[in-house]
């Protein structure tokens, strides 16, 4: 059983304000007044950054003033894109507690505190009326939620008749046993992975319907390995993933590329309806 303070520790990797804080310094960002691009580089907390964020945002049907809500939403950087690109208002929702402390004060730093709201949540347990958004996403979290079917019981719930839910994830390939330790867990304790064919069935018994799948293996290949080159050429880039993610980053994003390499994990993107 994981409890809550293994999961701060975690994501959080000692103290991360201060490495934020030192980060945004030595970047001269510091108290600055900020637009949301600023920060893709520190606050995209998955793999591929931005890009798998822009992807994403290209297959979710959001309009204006649409209430939007975003589970698991880490430091909020994907919600401030959302927001300013589709002009929405999101809630997001993270279990870690430092995350929405961080993801708040940038969204005061990129004047974005009116769109953008996060608040410490449970995906599995949402604190939410039914029905109360326009559309929702996930990036990069179902991995470590061990009840799926609850998990996407609550977005259900939560979502108006007629609107979306999509996420992003790296599902079990057909091979299993991905490497260890990876970004989203140092071990199978905190690793959840369902094969695509398991996931659409748990989202059709949910109620979801109109279930698009896309396969985005090769992209994440080519991105860890950017990733990766890029970092071992030079170990100077001020932001990026591994302020966050701390030392063990690169050899974490290592082993998430062989275990998609090896057909061991296999990510995949879905939209679909409520
Ligand atoms: C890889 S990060 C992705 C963050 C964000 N979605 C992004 O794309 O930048 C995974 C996030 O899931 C969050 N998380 C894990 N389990 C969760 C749960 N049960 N409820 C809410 N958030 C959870 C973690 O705290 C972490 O912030």
């Amino acid at each position: 059983m994981v409890n809550r303070s293994d999961i701060e520790n975690f994501w959080t990797r000692g103290d991360v304000h201060s490495r934020v804080h030192q980060a945004m310094s030595d970047a001269g960002l510091n108290n600055k007044k900020l637009e949301v691009e600023d920060l893709f580089p520190i606050d995209q907390y998955h793999a591929r950054g931005i890009a798998a964020t822009i992807d994403l945002g290209k297959r979710m049907p959001i309009s204006e003033n649409q209430r939007i809500i975003d589970i698991g939403c880490g430091l909020g950087g994907p919600a401030r894109y959302f927001a300013k690109k589709f002009k929405c208002l999101i809630t997001g929702i993270d279990i870690t507690p430092s995350f929405i402390e961080i993801g708040n004060k940038f969204n005061n730093l990129t004047s974005m505190s009116k769109q953008v709201s996060l608040q410490i949540g449970n995906g599995e347990s949402l604190d939410f009326e039914n029905e109360a958004f326009d559309g929702g996403y996930s990036q990069h979290v179902t991995m470590n939620i061990k009840n799926r079917k609850e998990f996407f019981l609550e977005a259900y719930r939560v979502l108006k008749k007629g609107t979306f839910f999509a996420f992003s994830e790296h599902g079990l390939g057909p091979e299993g046993n991905p490497i260890f330790p990876l970004p989203w867990a140092d071990t199978s304790k905190m690793s959840f992975l369902l094969s695509p064919e398991s996931t659409i069935s748990l989202l059709e018994e949910v109620g979801f319907y109109d279930i698009q799948i896309v396969e985005t293996s090769k992209k994440y290949i080519s991105g860890y390995e950017k990733m990766i080159n890029t970092k071992s050429k030079k170990d100077t880039t001020i932001l990026g993933i591994h302020v966050i993610g701390g030392s063990t980053m690169k050899q974490r994003s290592i082993n998430s590329m062989r275990s998609i390499k090896e057909k061991r994990t296999l990510p995949f993107e879905i939209v679909c309806k409520k």
